[in-house]
C-alpha cells in the first residue's frame, strides 16, 4: 500500500476522496490543541463522552494509582474492589431496582447484551414467543448487528444501515413520539394511542421495548416527554413486555436529571449505560436489571446461565475511572452546572430564528439546530473550525453537548459561532 497515506479507515467515511481529519496533539479542560498550536473548544465533549473535560487531574491520578497495581484482569472466575465497588456505585445512583450490573466495553455491545438477556430471560421461563424487539423509529442504538436491526432513523434521515435489510433481523417499529418535551396534550394522546396499539396487536411476540428515554440522539435530537415515557413504561408492564432504557448517550446529566429516567421517576427492566460512564477516558459499559430480570437466569440448568463474557469486562482502570468521574459528579454540583448551561442555552440560542433553521430544541447540556436542508450545514464545521470550535453537523442537525465544564463566556463563543454561520 502507499505508506504516505493513513493505514486508518475512518468513521462514517467515504475513502474516495481525499480526507485529512485534523490531527490533535492534547487535549486539556474543553480544549483540544492541533499540531499547529492552534486550540478548539469541543463543543460536542468527543461524542458526548468527556463530561469533566480533557486530562482531569484526579482521573488521571486514579488511573497511574491503578495501573501501578492492577491494570485489567479477567471477570471470569476473578474479581476485585474496582469491579465490585463500581457495580455498587451504580445501582446506588440508578432509578430504584436496577440491582445488578453486566459490564462490558462500548455502547453497542452494551445495548447487544440487553437484546440477548431478554430473549434468554422469555426462553428461560419457556416462551419461545417472545422473539421480536419493539423499537421507535428514529432510534440508535449502535452499529453492531443486534442493535442495528433495532436502530431506524426515520425516512427524513436515510439510515445508514438500510442496505442490511434482508440480512438483519426483521423487528417491530412504532411511530417516534412527537409530542416534544413540553407535551402538546393533542399529540400526546395520539402517540399514546399508537404504542398502545402496537403492544396489544402484537405483545405476545414482542420481548421488550427498547428506547432512547427524553431524547432520541442520532435520529435527530428528537425530545419527548415524561408523561409519554411513564404512559409506554406502564403499558409494557400491563402487556408482560420488559423495557431497555438505552441511556448510551442521555445518562449522566446530559438531559438535565441524572437518568433520562428520571424524569419519568420510572424504572425499566434493564438499562445500559455507556459513554460518559467512563469520562472519555477508554471505552465501557453497563448493562443494569432488576432482581427479577437477574432471577429469570436462576436454575439448575447452566443451560439458563447467560453465556456472555467480554475479555475487558470490569476493567480495573475503567472501573476506577468510573468511580472517580461519579465522584467528581456529585461533588462539584454538575447539575446545577447542567442547569446553567440549559440556561445559557435557552437564552442564547432558542430565541435565533432564520428563514433556513426549521426549529432549535434545547434540553439540558444539549441544543441543537435544525434545518430544513443538510445542504445548509455543508462547510459549516470548517467555519466553526476557523472560530475555534470543534463541531460536528450531520444531515440536518447542528447540535453542542460540550462537556459540563464549559465556562458561560467559552459555551457563549460557541453558540456565537452557530448563529454567525447563518
Ligand atoms: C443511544 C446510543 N446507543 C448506543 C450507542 C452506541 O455506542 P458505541 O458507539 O459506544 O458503540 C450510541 C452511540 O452514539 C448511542 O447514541
Amino acid at each position: 500500500m502507499n505508506k504516505e497515506k493513513s493505514a486508518i479507515w475512518y468513521p462514517y467515511r467515504q475513502h474516495k476522496h481525499p480526507y485529512t481529519p485534523l490531527k490533535i496533539k492534547s487535549a486539556k479542560g474543553v480544549y483540544l490543541t492541533l499540531e499547529s498550536g492552534a486550540q478548539l473548544i469541543d463543543a460536542i465533549s468527543s461524542w458526548w463522552c468527556v463530561i469533566h473535560g480533557y486530562n482531569h487531574p484526579d482521573i488521571n491520578a486514579v488511573i497511574t494509582e491503578q495501573i501501578n497495581t492492577l491494570p485489567h484482569v479477567m471477570l471470569g472466575g476473578l474479581t476485585h474492589d474496582p469491579a465490585e465497588n463500581f457495580a455498587n456505585k451504580l445501582v446506588e445512583i440508578t432509578p430504584n431496582g436496577l440491582n445488578h450490573v453486566f459490564f462490558a466495553d462500548s455502547g453497542s455491545v452494551g445495548c447487544e447484551i440487553a437484546l440477548k438477556m431478554v430473549f434468554q430471560f422469555w426462553m428461560n421461563q419457556g416462551n419461545t414467543k417472545k422473539k421480536k424487539i419493539l423499537a421507535l423509529n428514529r432510534s440508535y442504538h449502535g452499529d453492531t448487528f443486534g442493535v442495528m436491526a433495532v436502530s431506524r432513523p426515520d425516512d427524513s434521515y436515510p439510515s445508514m444501515h438500510r442496505m442490511f435489510k434482508g440480512i438483519l433481523t426483521e423487528h417491530l417499529f412504532v411511530p417516534e413520539p412527537k409530542m416534544g418535551f413540553e407535551a402538546d396534550p393533542k399529540q400526546l394522546a395520539i402517540d399514546i394511542d399508537l404504542f398502545h396499539d402496537m403492544i396489544k396487536t402484537n405483545h405476545k411476540h414482542i420481548a421488550a421495548f427498547i428506547c432512547e428515554p427524553i431524547m432520541q440522539g442520532v435520529g435527530g435530537f428528537n425530545l419527548y416527554s415524561p408523561a409519554y415515557l411513564e404512559k409506554v413504561v406502564s403499558i409494557c408492564n400491563e402487556y408482560n413486555v420488559l423495557v431497555i432504557f438505552d441511556e448510551v448517550a442521555t445518562g449522566f446529566g446530559r438531559t438535565g436529571k441524572l437518568f433520562g429516567a428520571d424524569h419519568a421517576q420510572v424504572t425499566p427492566d434493564l438499562m445500559v449505560l455507556s459513554k460518559a460512564l467512563t469520562a472519555g477516558y477508554c471505552g465501557h459499559s453497563a448493562t443494569l436489571t432488576t432482581s427479577p430480570v437477574f432471577d429469570g437466569f436462576l436454575s439448575d440448568s447452566f443451560d439458563h446461565a447467560f453465556m456472555h463474557g467480554p475479555t475487558f469486562m470490569g476493567n480495573a482502570t475503567a472501573c476506577r475511572v468510573g468511580l472517580k468521574s461519579i465522584e467528581l459528579f456529585q461533588d462539584n454540583q454538575t447539575l446545577n452546572k447542567i442547569a446553567a448551561i440549559e440556561t445559557c442555552l435557552k437564552t442564547q440560542l432558542a430565541p435565533f430564528s432564520h428563514p433556513k433553521v426549521k426549529s432549535i430544541r434545547v434540553l439540558g447540556a444539549m441544543g441543537v439546530i435544525e434545518v430544513y436542508d443538510a445542504n445548509d450545514l455543508k462547510g459549516m464545521q470548517a467555519y466553526a473550525i476557523e472560530h475555534g470550535v470543534w463541531i460536528r453537523p450531520f444531515d440536518r442537525f447542528l447540535y453542542v453537548t460540550p462537556p459540563y465544564i464549559i465556562t458561560k463566556d467559552q459555551l457563549q463563543h460557541v453558540i456565537d459561532v452557530m448563529i454567525a454561520w447563518f
